[in-house]
């Protein structure tokens, strides 16, 4: 399938987990990827797997926290290859997500990445996607966002502290970003959606869900199905071709059914 052919797509946070499956999986659909990480050798390795499979994909250093290098990605990517059709933003504090790590400092620092870090690519993006009249943002969110109902397990009756929540805070924040850059951006064809996988059997995962948990979430999806990476990456391709151009400000639950069961 070729369902990307001609597209330039920048991925962030595209050097392992789902970002690598988003990259290999446009790289197949046709088109070319900037794979955009902060951790080179990663991303390097994730640039070499999608040429040696024959298609085009470059590696840009980029820390989506911090504006110049945004903004130095952008630029790149249309010197390189005149236009930037997708942004694709996947970034985000998973693998090392310090769960338990309520301090200010640290909530600051998930936001920045997680939340700030979308917002800042969408800007460094924006001028080259309005000069093309169309493009198409895809953040990515996640159930967390709508986890409220497990907050109040999360505080212990005999806690000292009020939790930050900054991870499921972070992707609340993508949310809202999505339905308002949509908003901001539709008069220029530019179109916002966001995904908001389940949990997924990436390497992050594997480190944070035991086993006994992902057995239980399984159970409690209509579909009975435990998600892998390639679960998810159909819908990003979707939100990225044109087939998707009417589709704006949503943020679609690729969870086999967990969310609508409430
Ligand atoms: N795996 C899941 O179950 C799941 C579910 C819902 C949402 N998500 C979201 O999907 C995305 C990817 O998840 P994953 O499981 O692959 O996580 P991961 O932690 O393995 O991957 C995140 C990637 O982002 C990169 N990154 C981190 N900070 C960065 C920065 N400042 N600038 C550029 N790159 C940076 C990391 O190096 C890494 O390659 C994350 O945004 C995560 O929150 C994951």
């Amino acid at each position: 399938m070729n369902r990307l052919a001609g597209k330039t797509a920048i991925i962030t946070g595209a050097g392992q987990g789902l970002g690598r499956a988003y990259a290999l999986r446009f790289a197949q659909e046709g088109a070319r990827v900037a794979v955009a990480e902060i951790n080179n050798p990663n991303g390097e390795q994730v640039v070499k797997e999608i040429e040696s499979a024959g298609g085009e994909a470059v590696f840009v250093h980029a820390d989506v926290s911090d504006e110049q290098s945004t903004l130095d990605m952008a630029q790149l990517v249309a010197d390189k290859w005149s236009r930037i059709d997708v942004l694709l933003n996947n970034a985000g504090i998973f693998f090392d997500l310090e769960q338990r790590n309520n301090s200010l400092d640290y909530l600051k620092r998930v936001l920045e990445v997680n939340m700030l870090g979308p917002w800042l690519c969408t800007r460094a993006v924006f001028p080259f996607m309005k000069a093309q009249g169309k493009g198409k943002i895809i953040n990515q969110s996640s159930g967390a966002a709508w986890m409220y109902a497990m907050a109040g397990y999360a505080m212990r009756a005999d806690a000292t502290e009020v939790p930050s929540f900054h991870y499921s805070l972070s992707k609340a924040g993508v949310n809202a970003h999505t339905h308002y850059m949509a908003a901001a951006l539709g008069q220029f064809g530019i179109n916002v959606n966001a995904i908001a996988p389940g949990v997924t059997m990436t390497e992050a995962t594997k480190k944070h869900v035991p086993d006994s948990m992902a057995g239980m979430i399984k159970m409690m999806s209509a579909l009975r199905k435990t998600l892998e990476p390639d679960d998810i990456t159909g819908t990003a391709v979707f939100l990225a071709s044109d087939d998707s151009d009417p589709i704006t400000g949503q943020v679609i639950a690729v969870d086999a059914g967990v969310t609508m069961l409430g």
